[in-house]
């Protein structure tokens, strides 16, 4: 069986990862490799198991999580496309059915904000669990100075992100502790706007409603 640990091991993808990097990397972009691809398995596979889907379905999440920006390996642009088709090979190669593996390339080829949708339970589940990996470990240069862009700002003022489902309340929230000092929560708004109005209707899917609570105030 295919699991998170035999993806994590398998060679191409850790090239693919690596490769990433370096697009990353020259794009002066936050952390997009290896922490950040366990995060978002790591927290999709819990939105999946709290809301009481399938072992599979979890297991299936956890994959297409940690695969989710691989496309960036070959472009930014359009990196969600990219990654999908890039998974669906690696998943096939491994000996994964068509049915499961062209599940997971939906899912990758819907997380991005720009032009992709929450199609089904894995998909809107990735969703909310990239969008909530916003902290500033992901941030390469540290140093805050005038010229430190809004995204990296943002960031770098996030000391604390995760996700909670609340089963009773119906609710997934994303919970975030943010420095005032070091960026605005206007900013994070600025920014983070179109991914928070699809967290939204991701979570809809799921038949939740979706949360963000920003030192300790629920925005939404
Ligand atoms: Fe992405
Ligand atoms: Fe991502």
């Amino acid at each position: 069986m295919i699991t998170l640990k035999s993806i994590k091991q398998n060679e191409e993808v850790k090239a693919l990862i690596k490769t990433t990097e370096k697009q990353i990397d020259a794009l002066n972009y936050t952390e997009h490799s290896n922490r950040h691809s366990a995060i978002v398995a790591s927290w999709t596979g819990m939105i999946l198991r709290e809301i009481g889907e399938s072992a599979k379905t979890i297991r299936l999440g956890e994959i297409a999580g940690y695969l989710h920006d691989i496309g960036n390996a070959v472009s930014r642009y359009d990196h969600a496309g990219s990654g999908a088709l890039l998974a669906y090979q690696i998943l096939k190669d491994m000996g994964m059915n068509y049915s499961d593996a062209s599940e997971i390339m939906m899912a990758i080829g819907n997380h991005d904000e720009k032009n992709g949708i929450p199609v089904s339970v894995i998909s809107s589940a990735l969703i909310i669990a990239d969008k909530s990996d916003v902290h500033k470990s992901r941030v390469k240069d540290k140093h805050l100075t005038a010229e430190t862009n809004i995204h990296d700002r943002v960031n770098l003022a996030v000391n604390l992100s995760y996700v909670k489902v609340d089963k009773e309340k119906k609710l997934i929230d994303t919970i975030i502790e943010t420095d005032t000092d070091v960026c605005s929560v206007s900013d994070y708004f600025e920014i983070y706007h179109h991914r928070m109005t699809m967290c939204t209707k991701a979570a809809e899917l799921l038949g939740y409603k979706y949360g963000l609570v920003i030192n300790n105030v629920r925005m939404l």
